[in-house]
């Protein structure tokens, strides 16, 4: 079974062809990253212009390294939600296309359960049931994967996602968009008890989290050393952010595993790139017994191969779409085909 992946959530335009669920043929991305950094952050119109001009070229690139002829294809799958509206539609509506005049089944794909399918790719020994903590520029979620289309969210963000406080938090430091990868290496030359920075609680849920009031606590921090003329260690600030972030995420998915009795975890997005995340979460795991799945850096942010791979799962369940296929700027909710509720 052969099924091209289609991506242009964000700011990654990128196909792939993905063989039996889980054997990578090809993964071709185009990231416009480097244009989004002059203006510190994903312009959706520029985004979306972007998708448009390379999108025919990327999966035509995909099939050539593939070594797959179009005619080959079992199905086309495509993310139609969520992500930023102007961005998704050109995938659809280029997927949709390309599946009618090939006379081939559509597939829709939530880009968080494409995120979580990163995993086996690089681990085929990974079967559902499993807890999966999930962690992007978008969204930051607790998810029991009860099957390869079905998923139970069990905690969620209240506000920011935890790559959104990343993102910020890098902009008030005076690092570069995508920010949270620049933390990252920051974080290594700092101290992390320089800052103490609030664990924000979420009233009435243990399994929720929030990251505002510690983008807020940061942002502050920088902004009132600056009133004073104090200098900011901007190193030790983002080994603060990262070493609280991590702790968190921890804590919660420790918590969820220990109420639900599973003792497989995986990770899954960009931010289950950070080291100290990757770290905190491997100790934590290490500590209870439980196994640990972790994508590999390559596959942690936005990539096709993770959308061919779910596409793949989702077509073996009977999920495909019609031609009145649409895209959801927001993800969660009855809407999913592959029920993320
Ligand atoms: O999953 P992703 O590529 O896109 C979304 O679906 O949102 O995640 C992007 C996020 C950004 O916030 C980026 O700064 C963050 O992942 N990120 C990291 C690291 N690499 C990427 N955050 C912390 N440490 C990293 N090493
Ligand atoms: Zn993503």
């Amino acid at each position: 079974m052969l099924i091209l992946g289609i991506e242009s959530s964000c700011d990654e335009t990128a196909a792939s062809v993905v063989e039996d669920c889980t054997v990578l043929r090809s993964s071709v991305i185009a990231s416009q990253a480097m244009e989004h950094r002059q203006y510190g952050g994903v312009v959706p119109e520029l985004a979306s212009r972007r998708h448009c001009e390379n999108i025919l070229a990327v999966t035509r690139q995909a099939l050539q390294e593939a070594d797959v002829a179009p005619e080959a294809l079992d199905g086309i799958a495509v993310t139609h939600m969520p992500g930023l509206i102007g961005a998704l539609l050109v995938g659809v509506d280029f997927a949709k296309g390309l599946a009618f005049s090939m006379g081939k089944p559509l597939i829709p794909v939530h880009h968080i359960a494409g995120h979580i399918a990163a995993n086996y790719l690089a681990h085929p020994g990974l079967r559902p049931p499993y807890l999966c903590l999930v962690v992007s520029g978008g969204h930051t979620l607790l998810t029991e994967v009860t099957d390869h289309t079905t998923f139970r969210v069990l905690g969620t963000t209240r506000d920011d996602a935890a790559g959104e406080c990343f993102d910020k938090c890098a902009r008030v430091l005076g690092y570069p968009y995508p920010g949270g990868v620049q933390i990252d290496r920051a974080a290594q030359q700092g101290d992390h008890r320089k800052y103490p920075l609030p664990r924000p609680r979420v009233a009435g849920s243990e399994l929720d989290m929030s990251f505002s009031g510690l983008k807020t606590a940061v942002i502050n921090t920088v902004h009132h050393a600056r009133q004073v003329q104090e200098e900011i260690d901007a190193p030790s600030m983002a080994a603060s952010l990262q070493h609280t972030v991590a702790e968190i995420l921890t804590e919660k998915t420790e918590l969820v595993a220990a109420q639900t009795g599973h003792r497989v975890i995986a990770m899954a997005g960009g931010v289950s790139a950070n080291s100290g995340l990757r770290a905190a979460m491997s100790s934590m795991c290490e500590k209870h017994g439980y196994t640990l799945y972790m994508p590999p850096l390559s596959l942690c942010g936005d990539n096709a191969a993770m959308i061919a791979c779910q596409g793949s799962y989702n077509f073996l369940a009977g999920i495909t779409a019609d031609e009145s296929l649409n895209a959801y700027a927001s993800g969660q909710g009855a809407l999913s085909p592959c029920g993320m509720r």
